[in-house]
Formats: structure tokens, sequence, C-alpha cells
């Protein structure tokens, strides 16, 4: 019985380490790989890390979703669907991102979530 109890220990052990690290995988972000696809998209043309161009910084977007659950889809909708945005009063299609890969665009919107 001991021991039977053991092994459903060092299983459940297992698993809530293998579980945990899978969330800090998910978690994690490829910094440079958004770098480069901010690059590719031209984003630098209208925003940066940390100051106000055209567009908000990443820094204040990141402060606006800090804590919302729904932050990350919130951008990813912004970043494939080319809605509407107004620069210097005249209206516009916002620029989507260069990439049809949405573990790409993910990493970008938590590499823009975490400045
Ligand atoms: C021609 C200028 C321009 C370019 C290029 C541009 N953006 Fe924007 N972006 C804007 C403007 C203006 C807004 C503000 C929209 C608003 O608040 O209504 C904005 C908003 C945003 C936001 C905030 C969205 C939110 O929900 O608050 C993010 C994030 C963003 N852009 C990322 C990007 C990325 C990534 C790229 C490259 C794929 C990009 N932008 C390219 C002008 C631009």
């Amino acid at each position: 019985m001991a021991r039977n109890q053991n092994r459903f220990l060092q299983v459940l052990l297992g698993f809530c380490l293998a579980s945990a690290a899978w969330a800090v995988q998910a978690q994690a972000v490829d910094v440079a790989a958004a770098e480069q696809l901010l690059e590719a998209s031209k984003c630098g043309k209208c925003h940066s890390v940390d100051k106000q161009k055209d567009g908000p910084a990443y820094k204040k977007t990141a402060a606006k979703y800090k804590g919302k659950a729904d932050g990350e889809a919130k951008l990813f909708t912004h970043l494939t669907t080319a809605p509407m945005v107004e620069i210097d009063g005249v209206k516009e299609e916002h620029t989507k991102v260069k990439s049809k890969d949405e573990a790409a665009i993910k990493n970008l919107t938590r590499y823009i979530l975490s400045r």
C-alpha cells in the first residue's frame, strides 16, 4: 500500500513539474523573432518600445492591457485584421503584420505585452 502511494505521488509530482515547465515555455517570448517580425512589417515607422510616434509606444499598450486576460487576443485581432485607425485626423487601415504564422504572431503579441 505504502509503495503504491509513493508511486502515485511520484507520478503526480512528475505531472506537476511537466505542466509547470509547459506553462513557462508557453509564456516565454522569443525577442529576436519578435523584433525581426516588427522590422519585416515596418511597424517601426509608427511605433517604438517607449516613444509615442504616430502609434502608441509598446510600453503604453502593455500598460493598457496589463492584467487583462484578453489582451493577447485583442492584439492578435488588431495585427491581423487591419482595423481603421486615425493618424492626424486621417483614417487609414492599420498595417497588418507580415506573417501568417499564428505562433509567430502570438509571440509578437506577447513581446508587446511584456514591454
Ligand atoms: C502608419 C502607421 C502605423 C504602422 C505602420 C503600424 N501602426 Fe500600429 N498603430 C498605429 C496607430 C495610429 C494606432 C492607434 C490606434 C488607436 O488607438 O485607435 C496603432 C495601434 C497599435 C497598437 C495598439 C492596439 C491597441 O489595441 O491598443 C499596437 C499593439 C500596434 N499598433 C502594433 C503595430 C505593429 C506590430 C505594427 C506592424 C505590423 C504596426 N502597429 C504598424 C499606427 C501604425
